[in-house]
């Protein structure tokens, strides 16, 4: 066999080992901080999906500290999991996966569960620099302009020397700007060896994986250090501060997406938009808008100030919607009107149709959700609340504060009024 071929069999050898069982004392929380979520996704998501991506077919999750949560958010993948009780340090958490280490032949990917941030492309640009370096170790780090709170590369002569933890750190360590991710790449045997002899000789008692890497470089083993260009990527979760800065940047790289397509966002700050979402050109989203994921708004609509455009929910070219609305799983067709203080949840409303002030879809009974049909052109005065399940005919209208109860079907061009709503003919109402 070539040799080439042997090479490229060797990289697919991986085994990803996940810490996640520490407590996160910083967060404050009686949640695992791997649960807590960015954008509707657990931080732990975000890692197994990196690692996912980048081909890594074998994983080995660490839990401890709320173990019944993180077990059950993992319960649908294909995933080994250790335990590790008490946590005491990242070193220790490698040394709890020993069983399914111990006998593995290849390289053993280690990251944190609390880095959502990683992407598939640097894991994968890591795996080609360890093999190309062919390292024992190689550390993927990160020049920041704020490195507090993180591990620092100690190099000497170039070449990554060891990682000192910021209590540990002299002043001079302190000063230095490059980080350590927390990813790493291993030689299983030369982790499993080093990992065996780690001492909690640290400010926090805890035998620190950190350590290794210093340990290999003693021992003559090559140890590289991958930086990353994007430091942003590396970005460990610890407290809600760092929480709530990492979602406000993701959420502002999904606003710019949107205004690269030709979007007016007019307040980029104030308005939060899911991954996925689709939005047409010259549309206009106003200040305070929320929208979820699998939210599609067509082309010159208007959304917004003060709107939650909820999940499943279609707006097409043209309709005005809020402000003061909110929307669930409903459809919304051309040019329709949606403008004040209203209500709509698994409604179907046609195009063209006027939906006054203060409409409300009474779509939950209490068991289960029902739909309202509002054909095109029609005309809901405000204050309607339309009891599902409901349809209101083409150019059907009801009257103000009209009650429309659930099961009613008002015919094409009908007028309703009153409460509970009945029609009216010539402007009366039908006793
Ligand atoms: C760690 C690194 C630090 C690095 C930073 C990057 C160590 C000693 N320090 O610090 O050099 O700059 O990550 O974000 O490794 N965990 C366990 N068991 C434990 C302790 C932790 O599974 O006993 C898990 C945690 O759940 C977490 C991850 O390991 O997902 C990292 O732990 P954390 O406490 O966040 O370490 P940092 O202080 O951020
Ligand atoms: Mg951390």
């Amino acid at each position: 066999m070539a040799p080439r071929a042997v090479r490229s069999k060797e990289r697919l050898k991986v085994l990803a080992v996940v810490l996640a069982a520490g407590k996160g004392t910083r967060m404050r929380s009686s949640l695992p901080k791997v649960l807590h979520e960015l954008r509707g996704k657990p931080l732990l998501g975000y890692v197994l999906d990196a690692i996912r991506n980048a081909g890594i077919k074998r994983t080995v999750v660490v839990v401890g500290y709320g173990e019944k949560q993180v077990r059950s958010f993992l319960k649908t993948d294909r995933l080994q999991i250790v335990r590790q009780w008490p946590p005491k340090g990242t070193g220790h958490a490698v040394l709890c996966a020993e069983k399914y280490l111990r006998h593995w032949k290849g390289l053993v990917l280690v990251m944190p569960g609390d880095a959502p941030l990683v992407t598939a492309e640097s894991l994968k640009a890591m795996l080609k620099a360890h093999q190309f370096q062919k390292a024992s170790a190689t550390v993927l780090t990160a020049h920041v302009k704020e490195p507090h709170g993180y591990g620092r590369i100690i190099r000497r002569a170039g070449q990554v020397a060891g990682i000192r933890e910021e209590l540990d750190a002299t002043s001079a360590e302190r000063r230095i700007h490059e980080i350590n991710s927390g990813i790493y790449l291993f030689d299983a045997e030369e982790l499993m060896s080093h990992v065996r002899s780690l001492k909690a000789a640290n400010q926090k008692k805890e035998y620190y994986l950190t350590d290794t890497i210093a340990l290999l470089a003693h021992s003559g083993q090559q140890v590289a250090g991958y930086q990353t260009n994007d430091a942003m990527e590396v970005l460990g979760i610890n407290s809600r501060q760092e929480l709530s800065q990492i979602e406000k940047a993701m959420n502002q790289n999904e606003i710019v997406k949107h205004q690269k397509n030709g979007v007016t966002i007019i307040s980029p700050e104030n308005t939060f938009i899911a991954k996925g979402v689709k939005i047409g050109r010259d549309t206009v989203i106003y200040p305070f808008t929320w929208i979820e994921k699998s939210v599609r708004i067509g082309e010159r609509c208007q959304i917004g100030p003060f709107s939650a455009i909820r999940q499943g929910t279609q707006i097409e070219k043209g309709a005005t919607v809020g402000s003061f609305v909110e929307l669930v799983r409903s459809r919304i067709g051309k040019q329709s009107r949606v403008k004040h203080l209203t209500y709509l949840g698994d409604a179907v409303v046609g195009a063209d149709v006027n939906i006054g002030a203060g409409t409300v879809t009474a779509n939950y009974d209490g068991k289960g959700k029902h739909q309202t049909h509002i054909r095109q052109k029609a005309f809901i005065g405000s204050n309607t609340v339309l009891v599902a399940p409901v349809t209101v005919g083409e150019r059907a209208k009801t009257g103000a504060g009209a009650v429309v109860l659930s099961g009613s079907r008002i015919g094409k061009g009908q007028t309703v009024a009153g409460v509970p709503a009945k029609p009216i003919q010539r402007g009366k109402r039908k006793k």
